[in-house]
């Protein structure tokens, strides 16, 4: 279980440089980068901090320690529907970079970063949340209602899994 000190708050845009270092960390995790780490970092965390400091669709939240040290992270984005006679709800939500450092996995890190941002989706009315997982992350989104059912198709024009 996490301990009581660790928290999970709203990202701001101060947290922009370690939100990008975990990105990161995630995605050259997974595949060979092709970027070089320095200007990765320079583009991805100045592509965040312009997010989180003034309004835009996206929100991110971060788990942190004690000392409040980030070492998780997840960001939604908030996409609008076409105006709809039916009363149906008109944004759905992308949910993406669901991450926390391999140290501290384990513990419901993932699952507390999950739980609030959905929790802020349901509050902002979303329609569908949306999100393409990792294979050994769908476990962790079944558990929180996700199905890999629909009438969704999407046209991919490149596979990075
Ligand atoms: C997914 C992730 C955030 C979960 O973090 P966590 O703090 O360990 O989460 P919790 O302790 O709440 O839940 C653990 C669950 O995560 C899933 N999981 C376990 N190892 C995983 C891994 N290497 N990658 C992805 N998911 C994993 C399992 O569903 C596990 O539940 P189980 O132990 O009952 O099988 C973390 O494993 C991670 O950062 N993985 C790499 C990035 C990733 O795949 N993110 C998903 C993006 S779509």
């Amino acid at each position: 279980m996490p301990d009581p000190s660790e928290t999970v708050r709203r990202a701001n845009a101060a947290d922009a440089e370690v939100l990008a270092r975990l990105r990161f960390e995630f995605r050259a995790g997974i595949a060979d980068a092709v970027e070089d780490e320095a200007s990765f970092l320079a583009r991805c965390s100045g592509w965040m901090r312009e997010r989180l400091e003034s309004a835009s669709p996206w929100i991110a939240w971060v788990a942190s320690d004690a000392g409040g040290a980030v070492f998780g992270a997840v960001w939604v984005q908030l996409v609008e529907k076409i105006p709809n006679p039916v009363g149906e709800p008109e944004r759905h939500a992308y949910l993406s970079n669901l991450f926390v450092r391999p140290s501290q996995r384990g513990r419901g890190h993932g699952s507390r970063l999950l739980s609030v941002a959905l929790d802020e989706c349901d509050r902002r009315g979303a329609d569908a949340v949306f999100l393409w997982p990792t294979p050994e992350s769908r476990s962790l989104y079944a558990r929180h209602g996700f199905t890999a059912a629909g009438g969704r198709m999407e046209r991919r024009s490149w596979h990075a899994l």
